[in-house]
Order: C-alpha cells, then sequence, then structure tokens
C-alpha cells in the first residue's frame, strides 16, 4: 500500500525553499513505512547489499573515513518498502515541479548506515565532476531518517544545515522526518552520534 503524501503547507515550503533554501517536514513519512523501511534496510545488509560510500564520482570516486562514514545501498523499485517510498518522493517530486518548475526528471536514493563515532564533514551535493557527466544535475536534497522513534537528545547525530547568510540549522534525526533542501548551494555536515543513525539520503535531478 502506498501511502498518500501527507497534507503540506504549500505556500511555507514554497516561500522557504528558495531562500533560506531549506525545509524540514516532520511526520512526513507514516510510522508503519518507516519501520518497513528499517527491516527492509537490516535486510539488504544481511545480504551484503551494503558498501562504504565514496566521496565524487566515476574516476574521482574516493572513500575517505574521516571524511564520509557511512556505508550505503541504492534503493532498487523491485524492494517493496523503497517502492513505496520511491512512489511517495514521486509525488513530492511532482508537486515540486509544478510549483516551482525546477525540470526535476529524476529521483535516485540510497540506504544509509552510520556506526557510532562516523559523520559526514561538510559538503554541498552537486558534484562539480557531475557536469557534461550525462548525469544530469542534482537539484533538490532530501534525507529521511529511519531511527527508532525518540531520538535521544544526547545522541549526537545531527544534520547541521549552513544557508548562506543565516543562522545554521540543526535537525534531529527523528524516524519520519524529512529534510528537503537544495543541493546547489546548501553546506551541510552530519555529526558523529554515540549509536548507530539509519536513514535515506535521495536526490532529485535533470536529465542532462
Ligand atoms: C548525504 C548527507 C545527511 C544526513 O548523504 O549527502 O548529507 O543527515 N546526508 O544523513
Ligand atoms: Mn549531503
Amino acid at each position: 500500500m502506498i501511502p498518500a503524501l501527507p497534507p503540506l503547507d504549500w505556500a511555507a515550503v514554497l516561500t522557504v525553499l528558495p531562500e533560506p533554501g531549506y525545509v524540514v517536514l516532520p511526520d512526513f513519512i507514516p510510522a508503519s513505512l518507516v519501520t518497513a523501511l528499517r527491516h527492509e534496510l537490516r535486510e539488504q545488509e544481511v545480504s551484503g547489499r551494503f558498501h562504504a560510500a565514496g566521496i565524487g564520482r566515476g574516476a574521482a570516486q574516493q572513500i575517505q573515513r574521516q571524511i564520509r562514514g557511512d556505508r550505503i545501498a541504492w534503493l532498487e523499485a523491485s524492494w517493496p518498502a523503497a517502492a513505496a517510498y520511491l512512489q511517495l518522493l514521486d509525488d513530492l517530486r511532482q508537486q515540486l515541479n509544478r510549483e516551482l518548475f525546477l525540470g526535476i526528471a529524476e529521483y535516485e536514493a540510497h540506504y544509509a548506515c552510520y556506526e557510532p563515532g562516523n559523520g559526514y564533514g561538510r559538503h554541498i551535493d552537486r558534484h562539480v565532476s557531475m557536469a557534461g557527466s550525462g548525469q544530469g544535475q542534482r537539484v533538490i536534497s532530501t534525507v529521511c531518517y529511519l531511527n527508532e522513534p525518540g531520538w535521544p537528545a544526547d545522541a549526537g547525530g545531527e544534520l547541521v544545515l549552513y544557508p548562506e547568510g543565516a543562522t545554521p540549522l540543526s535537525v534531529t534525526p527523528e524516524a519520519g522526518t524529512l529534510v528537503v533542501f537544495r543541493s546547489d548551494s546548501m553546506a551541510h555536515e552530519v555529526l558523529p552520534a554515540n549509536q548507530q543513525r539509519l536513514s535515506i539520503a535521495g536526490w532529485m535531478r535533470t536529465r542532462d
């Protein structure tokens, strides 16, 4: 069963997504889907689908544990929970296209698992090396959290957004929260947590 998009305050989303460039949507993913996604992540992990994440693309891809410490598995539409999630995000993609004329053609996403002590240093999601690569451009970044409900206040693992010319914002990786931000300009980082941290990171992009 594919859940419907939760009612969104579109006027608010459209006001803030261009500038300062982000919107945080608590409880965007229904609790039952979060649970199904968490279980599917674990299954895929046991099946050996996860690998250390790299930085950049293609030949420029490097694995540098100090900078980026997650392990990932790209979502496949043949996985049931992933399919429901991809459908939901596709609805969001279409609405954003209609309202903001972003010309986003595709969405790609991966499960991510950060072990305690691992984070992801400050970065921007649009890779320079992707220009002209036939991969399109990342326009909108999304992160959805799959942790057990009630992430402890002292566990760390916040996503910190650094909008240009505005105050940084710390987001707790609470189950079901979806964070949406601009891929081209929003610097951000993942602080290390003292417990395992589960998420889906994804990107809406143009086609070349
Ligand atoms: C990423 C990323 C943020 C998060 O995967 O590029 O910035 O909160 N993730 O997991
Ligand atoms: Mn990122």
